[in-house]
């Protein structure tokens, strides 16, 4: 079975795919308004401390232990100690849980690149927003849209489908990027959005900062439900993955100010507030796309380039269940993308119906659409890294020396990974639940 596994074609193929599963929403929409949120620089460099001494470590360790087992998930878990194999099979349950929100929001941003192309003149994008989000028709068909074109690039494989979307998506993506940043910095008075990102507020220095900062890298990073495993699973022994390890974050951290500084100057140019996640991108930009000149095109350019680091995310997403299903339960890679289909539809469906008719349906006081970011984000994911952590360096004994040359660092690693990690997850758990 074992020499029947994908792996990529190349090392650089493989950093790509993994930088296209970190750049996703979490980089447009999330952190430039959590960083002006806490403190501009001074997040900026607690979050750039985190992610190279702490968060550095569930990810090559994720990566690793997926190279190191070259398993899918259940079944690397089961093969260390078959008491794990029920903590193996939370990281699929997570990707699929995770799809179903994530995939509901790839669905919006469909709508809003045919609306670009459609020359509909909105009043008022608030109300606009309020009442598509409530259409049941319409962002389901959208939703399941957006799941079709990941299930389609999955189905075709490592090679074809996944290393094809993310060397097609990836260049797009970067090159959109850089265009709409100078136009954006070209607007009148865009220089005080980047004082609102940039500009160092002390007196935001706060435990809830750090945690804030803690829970956008995992989120970000793509860390804790095997996505990055999986991957990892497909890299070829003589690859060395510290390297990657540090151009992944350095890539996903560079993409993420990027996207501050593409979004805020236009933003504060136009005397706007600064607002988070979703009227940030789907109320707060059209508002400002209608009045520019070439308003239309730029705003294709910018749902399309949201639509390609949605979609890339997404494929990592699906993969981890799906390689469950093909490797585990011998599906073929077609079979497992249609029963994959169908499972994220059922619950994304009832997420989607979740904004209107359904809008009354309460899980622990929370839509279901609320409900399933918030226990994939505040408590799936931070579990899944504190027990892939816990397992990697209790019971695998993955030891840095096998990662870095360096023997400080590589003792560094060692107390990370078994000591401080776990520690500041289980403290992120006990307050993501607060
Ligand atoms: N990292 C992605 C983002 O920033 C989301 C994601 C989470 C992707 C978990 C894969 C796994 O949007």
């Amino acid at each position: 079975m074992e020499n029947n596994r994908p792996s990529w074609t190349s090392r650089f193929s493989f950093i790509l795919a993994a930088v296209g599963s970190a750049v996703g929403l979490g980089n447009i929409w999330r952190f430039p308004y959590i960083m002006g949120q806490y403190g501009g620089a001074v997040f900026l460099v607690t979050y750039l401390l985190l992610i190279v001494t702490i968060c550095f470590i569930p990810l090559i360790t994720e990566l690793a232990a997926g190279k190191f087992l070259k398993k899918e998930i259940i079944s690397a878990y089961e093969s260390i100690n078959p008491k794990f194999k029920l903590l193996g099979y939370m990281n699929p349950i997570t990707g699929i849980l995770i799809s179903s929100f994530y995939f509901i929001v790839g669905g919006w941003i469909i709508n809003y690149i045919v609306l670009s192309f459609s020359n509909t003149g909105i009043e008022n994008h608030a109300e606009y927003f309020g009442t598509f989000t409530q259409s049941p028709v319409a962002t389901s068909v959208y939703t399941l849209l957006f799941l079709f074109t990941c299930i389609f690039f999955a189905a075709r494989g490592v090679k074809k489908g996944i290393e094809f979307a993310n060397n097609t998506l990836m260049p797009m993506f970067a090159v959109i990027l850089i265009c709409l940043i100078c136009f954006s910095l070209s607007l009148p008075n865009s220089h005080l959005g980047l004082e609102y990102m940039f500009k160092p507020d002390f007196s935001k220095i706060s435990g809830h900062m750090f945690l804030a900062a803690l829970g956008q890298a995992l989120f970000t990073l793509s860390i804790g439900m095997g996505a990055l495993f999986t991957y990892g699973s497909y890299i070829k022994d003589d690859k060395s993955i510290l390297k990657s390890t540090y151009t992944i974050i350095l890539s996903d951290t560079m993409f993420a100010l990027l996207a501050g500084i593409m979004i805020f100057p236009a933003i504060f140019s136009f005397g706007l507030e600064p607002n988070s996640g979703a009227g940030l991108v789907f109320v707060t930009l059209p508002y400002i796309f209608t009045q520019i000149p070439h308003g239309n095109l730029i705003s294709a350019a910018f749902f399309i380039l949201l639509f390609a680091a949605a979609i890339t995310s997404g494929i990592s997403i699906i993969e981890v269940p799906i390689a469950s299903m093909v490797e585990r339960f011998k599906l073929s890679r077609t079979k497992a993308c249609v029963t994959l289909f169908c499972l994220i539809a059922a619950i994304a469906i009832p997420a989607t119906l979740s904004f209107g008719v359904l809008g009354d349906l309460k899980l622990f006081g929370k839509t279901i659409f609320d409900f399933l970011d918030f226990i994939t984000s505040n408590i799936l994911m931070p579990l899944n890294a504190l027990f892939l952590c816990l397992i990697a360096g209790w019971a695998l004994k993955l030891r840095g020396v096998t990662l870095i040359k360096n023997k400080f660092f590589a003792k560094l690693f060692d107390i990370g990974l078994k000591f401080v990690v776990p520690a500041l997850l289980i403290i992120l758990l006990y307050f993501g639940l607060k």
